[in-house]
């Protein structure tokens, strides 16, 4: 599958000593690239979404951990150690809700382990340049493997499509979101190469706008028929008929086959099921977490009040100190999901907790 865009969204320097992303939070009117040298800095660009999407923030969370490593200066395999953790720990609460983030980690740290315990020598230093080579090599490994999922993702949505089809999107999970391509949007990427000319809907979400900033960014790119509208519009595009699919991605799957995704996503999945709409989620078995029974036991981030009242507006669109309820995603039930749509193939939400995980 050829990609439509010459960047990815995160990348590691060819030395490991820099993670670059381009910074999210300036779409679609800057295309900024930022290089990141610290630990302190990675945390900040995925808290404040600079760097966003489940399976991107597990990447830059997995470079981050090579980059300082590569970076700490120390003859000491303990003093690699210490720093390993510390630094593994500290990026694993940045953002609470996508499993990719967790699950790239502790992938890291299962690497660390298995390299130290295969090591011959009682050389520190050489040591040391192995364990180094040996994380770089596991999270480029990470991205490697996220872009073929990504792909094998993208030939299982596309099976759905029809030519010249309706399709609604919520947030953003394209190429931005994911090492290249997208999940929900990797299918009419495909479509529209195949000269399928899908017609995409997506609507806004409020309140961070993902949906206007990157994805109507993202699909104009690409050339791809794309109309953006509120949030609330999506019920009178679906009464009109002008949506055949909705195609979401996700955050986290739980074994009972509910999703995390972003907020309003439940919203919109209540009306498909009313419009009889078939509604498909999205995810990389790297964003299913069989620990979770249900939806209830994934925990949800709360962001702060000033991203509903001030943030992308030119003024305060509310009063001074009201109250303000900001969950940053909500659960849908897996009975309004019609399939997940995973590199194992589509899976009916019930047969979720039967799936295979790779690494
Ligand atoms: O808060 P965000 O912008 O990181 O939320 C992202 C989403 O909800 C996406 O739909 C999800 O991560 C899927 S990424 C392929």
């Amino acid at each position: 599958m050829k990609s439509f865009f010459p960047y990815d969204s995160v990348e590691l320097s060819t030395n490991g000593r820099e993670v670059v992303i381009l910074d999210q939070t300036q779409l679609p009117t800057q295309e900024k690239f930022l290089h990141l040298t610290t630990a302190e800095q990675i945390f900040y660009s995925i808290t404040r979404l600079k760097v966003r999407g489940a399976p991107a923030i597990g990447i830059a969370a997995a470079f981050g951990l090579a980059m300082c490593v590569n970076r700490f200066r120390t003859r000491s395999l303990q003093a690699l150690e210490k720093e390993f953790l510390r630094v593994k720990h500290y990026l694993y609460i940045s953002r609470p809700t996508a499993v990719n983030l967790m699950w790239a980690l502790d992938r890291m740290e299962r690497c660390f382990y298995a390299t130290k315990q295969g090591l011959e020598t009682a050389d520190e230093k050489h040591a040391i340049e192995v364990i180094r080579n040996s994380l770089t090599a596991e999270a480029r490994a990470i991205k490697t493997e996220d872009v073929k999922m990504c792909e094998v993702i993208s030939e299982y949505g596309f099976s759905l499509l029809q030519p010249g089809c309706g399709i609604l999107t919520h947030c953003n999970a394209g190429h931005l979101a994911v090492s290249k391509f997208g999940t929900a949007l990797g299918p009419i990427y495909m479509a529209q190469q195949q000269g399928f000319s899908p017609r995409v809907f997506c609507d806004e979400t409020r309140p961070l706008l993902q949906g206007a900033r990157l994805t109507a960014y993202e699909l104009t790119k690409a050339g791809i028929d794309v109309t953006l509208v509120c949030d609330n519009m999506a019920a009178t595009l679906m009464a009109q008929g002008k949506v055949d699919f909705v195609f979401v991605g996700c955050d986290r799957v739980a074994a009972n086959g509910d999703v995390a995704n972003k907020i309003g996503t439940c919203g919109v999945a209540i009306l498909a099921k009313y419009y009889k709409v078939p509604l498909y989620v999205f995810a990389p078995t790297s964003t299913v977490d069989l620990s979770c029974k249900s939806g209830d036991d994934i925990v949800i981030e709360e962001r702060p009040a000033f991203e509903v009242t001030d943030m992308y507006y030119s003024k305060p669109m509310a009063p001074k100190g009201v109250k303000v309820y900001n969950p940053a995603f909500d659960i849908t039930p897996a009975a309004l999901i019609a399939g997940i749509v995973t590199e194992k193939g589509i899976i009916k939400p019930r047969d979720i907790k039967n799936l295979k995980k790779g690494k």
